[in-house]
């Protein structure tokens, strides 16, 4: 692994807020004094009601209790728009780029103002009231963030939906809230294609009946079913109501949002972020990671279907006052040259993107980046899963012409904002390492024991203590986060993945270390696979695992076992893939599938997944003891009949 250290640029450490003297004294004083530091850093979001407590947080297992900021009240809406029209009014807030790349908008911080208080008033006449939770599933589309700032406006709580997702997983994630208004779009638009938004919620619906008023925003024009009396279309709706509306007072721990997200074992979590903390955390790591300066372009490429569209591209940036850049489309559209142009069009400063993204683009060559100017870039960020060291020097040398530091995000959709990260004019850069905490954090490793390591060191990542954007619990089942975060380390909240810490401090992230994979930066439980695979009718058992993929940086490798009589063939492959992705989304497509007429199990029938890794991993010379498996001789079969070979 390239060790070599990039140091701060000077003109970095001059310009920026922090340099490296000063990250050191902020984090000492954030880790010594928690009350005295966030007290005074969570003044950065506007009260209603300011707090007098700070931090009151339990990470034992038998009460596991987060709490920040929790006699205050506050409007996140307040500090993402109302404070800002003064100042900024006809600043540009949203800046928003279509698939179509001659498609673009400008909405400054007034018309949000007003779009948004519209918005909140359609859902108000739809019967929403503070505490409901409402499912949005749309499109990359200035509409998407006005539906989320709408619901935090009249304080009910969204939980947005991907819309890559089928209509199945909508449909089980509006159950699991029980949500009773679902917002959406007639089409989505992304690499000149069309995705039926409308006519999934509809399907996903004929199994929600909770669902009492539907909103539809026209993007597309298409042709869609309408139900009278549920659907209503938004542009409609708006123009009949007033343009302001009074924003609801929470309490800080008043819940903001539900994301669901993959874990190890059953269906989707409900993550669960409260108001307040949650607010503070995303606007001080968007201003200090990113090092966000009034007047800068700031371009987020993720959607805000996933947590960094939530905290880095609406809440973070709105909160500070940024010109936030909103995409609706994908890298490679109409030609792998559009991010460059995109920033070259708009004049982008800072660029905040995946390594999946990155490792495509460098696929596609550089001339194409060449071409483009990128004169505008500043800035550089990663996020979603590991960058491997070439790609981090193509983002580095070829994009940023050597000129743009990178900051490698670590973070979750549990974390809510980013945890560990270089800050731009304090942390030398090692490519492929998130390096340091941000402030208030406390990493530490631990080894299959539980012991905290010292030094340099590789283990399981954990955190010692509580920081304002962590989640609250599991929506509706506080015991499953008891359990997944809280139960492996007494004590400790456990990430879930590995990591490594060099002779400097620094952290290296190797992965997840337990059953989630990292398809394109996109988190799956291999077991959601496993049990769409095994409800087909020919299927009799499955097991998923992840392999190391190109492109996606891990592809999905399926073993599948087939029914008594049934015979292996291709059109059987291809349709147990259409099946999956009919049934979750397409991002849980197999790469692989090995028909195996076997799984290597032992004897109790728990299925070494160790052995199946290793396989698929094409690295099967070494695969451990064998011996306490039930039949060994499956593992012959499989390595005869793997996919996946060098
Ligand atoms: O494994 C880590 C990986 O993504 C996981 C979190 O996924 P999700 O909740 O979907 O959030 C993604 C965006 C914040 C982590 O457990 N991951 C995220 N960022 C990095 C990363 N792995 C290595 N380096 C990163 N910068």
């Amino acid at each position: 692994m390239d060790q070599s250290l990039f140091p701060v640029p000077e003109a970095w450490a001059k310009r920026a807020y922090v340099d490296d003297a000063k990250y050191q004294e902020m984090y000492k004083h954030s880790v010594d004094d928690p009350d005295g530091f966030w007290g005074e850093h969570g003044k950065r979001v506007d009260w209603i009601k300011p707090y007098t407590k700070v931090k009151n947080t339990s990470y034992d297992p038998h009460n596991v209790s987060i709490k920040w900021f929790e006699d205050g009240t506050l409007n996140v809406t307040a500090s993402c728009i109302d404070r800002h029209l003064e100042t900024r009014g006809d600043q540009v807030a949203i800046l928003w780029e279509g698939d179509d790349p001659a498609d673009d908008a400008k909405i400054t911080y007034r018309e949000l103002y007003d779009n948004v208080c519209r918005f909140a008033n359609v859902l108000k006449k739809l019967g929403a009231k503070k505490g409901d939770r409402i499912t949005i599933y749309m499109p990359m589309i200035p509409e998407a963030a006005y539906a989320m700032l709408a619901c935090a406006r009249i304080g009910a709580v969204h939980s947005v939906v991907f819309g890559g997702f089928s209509p199945d997983s909508l449909a089980g994630r509006i159950q699991d809230c029980d949500s009773n208004i679902v917002i959406t779009a007639d089409e989505g638009l992304r690499g000149g294609r069309k995705i039926p938004l409308k006519a999934n919620t509809d399907t996903a619906l004929e199994k929600c009946p909770s669902v009492t008023g539907v909103v539809v925003v026209r993007r597309t024009g298409g042709v869609i079913g309408w139900k009278d009396g549920r659907d209503v279309w938004l542009h409609e709706e708006m123009e009949d109501v007033a343009g302001d509306c009074p924003a609801e007072e929470m309490n800080a721990e008043d819940p903001l949002f539900i994301l669901y997200t993959s874990g190890s074992t059953g269906q989707p979590k409900g993550v669960l972020h409260t108001t307040g903390g949650y607010l503070v955390f995303a606007a001080m790591t968007h201003q200090y990671v990113f090092d966000y300066h009034d007047g800068d372009i700031y371009w987020c490429t993720a959607d805000v279907g996933w947590v960094t569209g939530h905290s880095y591209i609406v809440y973070g940036p709105l909160a500070n006052g940024a010109t936030t850049l909103m995409f609706e489309g994908v890298p490679n559209y109409p030609t792998a040259a559009r991010f460059w142009e995109v920033c070259d069009k708009h004049q982008v400063n800072i660029l905040y993107t995946a390594p999946t993204a990155i490792r495509a683009l460098m696929g596609a060559g550089e001339e194409l980046v060449k071409k483009t100017s990128r004169a505008s870039l500043r800035l550089l960020g990663s996020v979603g899963e590991p960058i491997n060291p070439e790609a981090w020097l193509w983002y580095y040398n070829v994009v940023g012409d050597g000129r743009c530091p990178i900051v490698d995000t670590w973070w979750q959709t549990e974390t809510g904002g980013i945890l560990i990260s270089p800050l731009p004019g304090a942390t030398g850069l090692k490519p492929g390492s998130a390096t340091r905490p941000f402030f208030g954090v406390q990493p530490g490793l631990v080894d299959g024991d539980g012991t905290l390591l010292e030094g340099a060191a590789e283990g399981n990542l954990v955190m010692l203590d509580s920081w304002p954007g962590q989640m609250r619990t599991v929506y509706g089942d506080h015991e499953r986060f008891v359990q997944t975060y809280f139960s492996a380390y007494k004590g400790l909240y456990f990430s879930g993945d590995g990591c490594r810490r060099d002779e400097d401090g620094f952290y290296w992230i190797t992965g997840r270390v337990d059953d989630v994979i990292n398809v394109s930066g996109h988190r799956m439980g291999t077991a959601e696979v496993e049990s769409s695979l095994v409800a087909h009718p020919k299927v009799s058992e499955a097991a998923v695992v992840g392999y190391p993929h190109d492109i996606k940086g891990q592809g999905i490798y399926a073993y599948v076992t087939l029914m008594a009589g049934e015979v292996p063939n291709e059109d059987l492959r291809k349709e147990l893939v259409q099946w999956v992705r009919k049934d979750i989304g397409p991002i849980a497509s197999p790469d692989l599938i090995q028909f195996s007429p076997g799984l290597p199990k032992t004897r109790s029938g728990k299925i070494m997944r160790r052995i199946l890794r290793k396989i698929a991993e094409d690295e099967f010379s070494n695969l451990g003891d064998t011996s306490t498996l039930a039949d060994p001789a499956v593992v012959d079969d499989l390595i005869d009949n793997r996919q996946n070979r060098a």
